[in-house]
């Protein structure tokens, strides 16, 4: 009787042993297999998709192998043709992919980054990093055309840092992501960026070094690259750049408003970046307003609007241009909250107004203009879909981003050549809004859940997906290099919402982690 218990007991225990092991034994292996080695290159990175594209250079290599939606590629290929660069003799590396050499500056700043605690102005001291003594650094000024040289020097940021020139098209060595494009300047050290500014339009830049906790504690600041053609007389420019520091909502870094002188009828340009990590809404009060830019790229024949806010996504510009009132009254461009910019000359007592419940729509607003490409023709077509599941991220548990249904690092590269017309669309269904961000290019945006655009081309580098929603985007590839196109609600970057584009046959000979310790998140 008792030895039947006892044996009952035992084969108990046994069953409920294995099951552990059943349990376990897969929870052990996805963790094991979740580790991220100490070094690695994104080349290396989750599995190639070509965007449909049959042909492509060196079409023996690498990834050629792998249809488009390999399900089961490993993280990170061992193979001797291993990465998504092509081995073939035109394989160049980024570092050669530079403003040219031997043209001299035109704009030239130095910037120092420092560990520091420094103190808003109204008095609430903050732990955090400054750039030439203060955050946000220095607003740096240029024209169309113009060759900008930054020496950034890292006086005393531990973690080493970087800067990456968000929605400036620069060449691709002058990206600032840490890992990819270049290795985090140490402490003592220094590295100097060269682009020519394009485009003119609001900019910023900020740190691609650990950017989640870089950014949010102050290495960052504004560039605004103007046209060649001097302004007309009567017209005003003022940055508003919103930043949380501590939980203080700031604007140029202080809490509160911002005054900004400008005479009756005058026509004032205020250029909004919003570098927090989620959207923010401007509106209007005392004036109609038009919303000039998006994201650096002037709106096609914008109409003028009243009692209509505008969102600005985490990472994106929005320029609002409003006339002020020939009576001399105050206008106030309210940025998330009461607070924002009050423009005025004899009184700044401009009343808050409540947020319109109307907020302007892109894709019906202006009118239609050419793109330069034709995006229904394209010559590869890329789906960036945006889920979340349970899993392991580096042997941590959690519930996890997946791009594409696959898990940061086994997620897609897109791969293109110089030329090509690419689509890409990106869909949401991860129960939380991405303001998605691809590097070096923009793109316009061609309709949202099916429903085409209508207005004027609606340029971005920086595109809130809410929840739920898709978006078909185009652009042409025309800037090659190696590319992240992320989530710039930091926190996600750091859970895996990240993936990259590459043009065929470029390689970098950086990578993240190692002894640099780059950390681009
Ligand atoms: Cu503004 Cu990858 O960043
Ligand atoms: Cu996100």
């Amino acid at each position: 009787m008792n030895g039947t218990r006892r044996r009952g007991a035992r084969l108990r225990l046994a069953l409920a042993g294995a099951a552990t092991i059943a349990l376990l034994g897969p929870l052990a292996w996805m963790w094991q297999d979740s580790l991220m080695p100490d070094a690695y290159s994104v080349m290396d990175m989750g599995y190639a998709d070509y965007g449909g594209a049959l042909t492509h250079v060196g079409a023996t290599s690498g990834h050629s192998e792998h249809s488009e939606h390999s399900e089961h590629s490993e993280h990170f290929e061992h193979s001797e043709h291993s990465g998504h660069s092509e081995h073939t003799a035109s394989a160049r590396s980024l570092t050669s992919l530079t403003a040219d050499p031997d043209r001299a500056a035109d704009v030239a700043i130095t910037l120092v980054a420092r560990r520091q605690r420094f103190r808003l102005p109204t008095g609430r001291s903050v732990d955090g990093y400054t750039l030439n003594g203060a955050s946000p650094g220095p607003v740096i000024h240029a024209t169309v055309g113009q060759l900008v040289e930054v020496r950034l020097v890292n006086e005393s940021v531990p973690d080493g840092i970087t800067l990456h020139w968000h929605g400036v098209d620069v060449p691709n060595a002058a990206d600032g992501v840490a890992g990819v494009t270049q290795d985090a300047v140490g402490v003592g050290r220094s590295f100097t960026y060269r682009f020519v500014a394009g485009q003119a339009g609001t900019f910023w830049y900020h740190s691609h070094q650990v950017s989640h906790e870089q950014v949010r504690r102050g290495l960052l600041g504004a560039l605004v690259v103007t046209p060649a053609a001097r302004p007309p007389a009567g017209t005003a420019d003022v940055v508003a750049l919103l930043h949380l520091y501590d939980g203080a909502r700031t604007i140029n870094g202080r809490e509160g408003d911002v005054r900004a002188e400008a005479r009756p009828g005058e026509r004032v340009r205020v250029r909004v970046i919003n570098t927090e990590n989620g959207q923010t809404p401007v509106w209007v009060g005392g004036a109609p307003f038009r919303l000039a830019a998006v994201d650096g790229t002037d709106l096609h024949e914008p109409a003028s609007v009243r009692d209509t806010a505008v969102t600005v996504t985490a990472g994106g510009r929005a320029d609002i241009e409003v006339t002020m009132p020939e009576d001399g009254s105050p206008v106030r461009v309210h940025i998330g909250g009461p607070a924002g910019v009050v423009l005025g000359s004899r009184s700044y007592d401009a009343p808050a107004v409540p947020r319109p419940s109307t907020t302007l729509d892109l894709l019906s607003y202006g009118t239609p203009a050419p793109l330069g490409f034709d995006p229904d023709r394209p010559d590869r077509r890329f789906d960036y879909e945006i889920g979340r599941r349970p899993g392991f991220l580096d042997g941590r548990p959690g519930v996890w981003w997946t791009i594409n249904g696959h898990m940061f690092p086994d997620v897609p590269m897109f791969v293109v050549a110089k030329g090509d017309v690419v689509r890409m669309r990106i869909v949401n269904d991860s129960g939380e809004p991405h303001p998605m961000h691809l590097h070096g290019h923009h793109a316009v945006v061609l309709s949202r859940d099916g429903v085409r655009a209508t207005g004027g081309p609606w340029w971005v580098d920086s595109l809130e997906v809410g929840t739920g929603e898709s978006y078909d985007i185009a652009f042409v590839a025309d800037n090659p290099g190696i590319w992240m196109d992320h989530c710039h609600n930091l926190p996600h970057a750091t859970e895996g919402l990240v993936a990259h584009l590459m043009y065929e046959g470029v390689t970098t000979p950086f990578t993240v982690g190692g002894t640099g310790g780059n950390k681009p998140e």
